[in-house]
């Protein structure tokens, strides 16, 4: 018996289930092919204002706060593992190429400041100032100092560890199907028939979350597969590598450069609704590349090193879906799309807390898994 069993083993679940050990409670991780996370991916951006849409005024609040708690969260984290996560505060450059794309970003940053983040405007050659790689044709752009970046690869390796210190139990196995008995959860059975008695299950397994059975429909959140496909590039010790996080828009198309300490350049990411396919597609691949040549000319110099396809776990309104819905002790921590990585402290503790039976915490009262509940009714689903 298992006090909480959690499903998904990428950066949400792992940073759960490592929270709740710590708490006191004793903890089954199941995951049967963490290779598949999303989080695997991941470039590692933390970047709630540079990653801003409109209308997601509460998801900016939740990522402030989660990007406020970072460097705590790494320090301890990394004082537990001994790995080094490449926690980097040099900040991120957002750019435009074209007239077009200095005006849609412009208005971006404008409802930015209106939430209350402090960023700063930069004329092309200022942009150059700070990034010396970019393109003359760099129209403008807006340095966002508070936006950083993470190796979510390392994360998850350190995460594994401090888990696995904290007690944590980790079975490779599929969860298949919830039990639950008068409306309380008793239990999680895998793939291969093996029933996990619990009366607490919380599903943080991405876009799959939505795959178990005797869950019911009502209580399912809408987490869908959206496809992000990015290459990973070495650049040679004496390369001019570039200093920040530089995001860009180029004709209408968003693409970012995320460097690392050790000479890594992630170059990313398509954001594509094809259902769960993991394809790797030339077009892809084709238009990454050109687009990051528009705006860092050196970035064809370097070496190809991976190309990788993975699907974020995408909700109707880009926000994630944390909380308990269903029978009683099912919990859900799922629906983090762009913002894996810089949600999962934020999320694990809260997680954490919510189980030992604590309040929701005020920044993710506006993601419970309730909100899409009236929309589903009328479905019917
Ligand atoms: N946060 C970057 C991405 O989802 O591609």
């Amino acid at each position: 018996m298992s006090d909480v069993v959690i499903v998904g083993a990428g950066l949400i679940g792992l940073t759960a289930a490592w929270r709740t050990a710590q708490a006191g409670a004793t903890v089954t991780l199941l995951d049967a092919d963490s290779e598949r996370a999303a989080s695997r991916v991941a470039a590692g951006m933390l970047a709630p204002i540079s990653e801003l849409n409109y209308g997601e005024a509460a998801l900016f609040r939740l990522g402030t706060v989660a990007s406020r708690g970072y460097p705590d969260f790494v320090a301890e984290l990394m004082n537990i593992s001994g790995i080094d996560v490449d926690y980097r505060q040099r900040g991120t450059v957002s750019v435009a190429l074209d007239n077009d794309d200095h005006r849609a970003l412009a208005e971006i940053f404008d409802y930015a400041a209106l939430q209350g983040a402090k960023v700063h405007k930069l004329r092309g050659r200022d942009c150059r100032r700070h990034e010396p790689g970019l393109s003359p044709k760099v129209r403008g752009g807006w340095l966002v100092e508070t936006d950083h970046q993470v190796d979510p690869r390392r994360l998850l390796r350190s995460l594994e560890v401090a888990a696995q210190r904290a007690g944590v139990r980790r079975r490779t196995a599929s969860a298949a199907r919830l039990h639950s008995r008068h409306h309380r959860v008793t239990g999680i059975e895998t793939e291969s028939g093996d029933l996990l008695n619990t009366d607490a299950v919380v599903i943080a397994a991405g876009c799959w979350s939505t795959r178990i059975e005797g869950v019911p429909p009502s209580a399912r959140p809408p987490v869908r597969p959206i496809k992000g496909q990015l290459l990973r590039l070495r650049a040679p010790t004496d390369f001019p590598m570039l200093n920040h996080t530089v995001r860009g828009l180029v004709h209408g198309v968003p693409v970012y450069l995320v460097p690392r300490s050790d000479g890594e350049l992630v170059l990313g990411a398509t954001s594509e609704e094809q259902g769960f396919d993991r394809r790797i597609t030339l077009e892809a691949i084709y238009s990454l590349v050109r687009d990051a040549r528009l705006l860092f000319p050196g970035v064809t110099e370097l070496e190809l090193v991976e190309i990788s396809a993975g699907l974020r776990p995408g909700s109707p309104d880009n926000a994630p879906i944390v909380g308990e819905r269903g029978p009683r002790g099912l919990w859900w921590a799922t629906g983090h799309y762009r913002n894996g990585a810089l949600l999962a402290p934020a999320t694990g503790a809260a997680i954490a807390r919510m189980l030992r039976g604590g309040t929701t915490p005020d920044e993710f009262a506006a993601f419970s898994p309730d909100r899409f509940s009236a929309a589903a009714e009328t479905l019917g689903v």
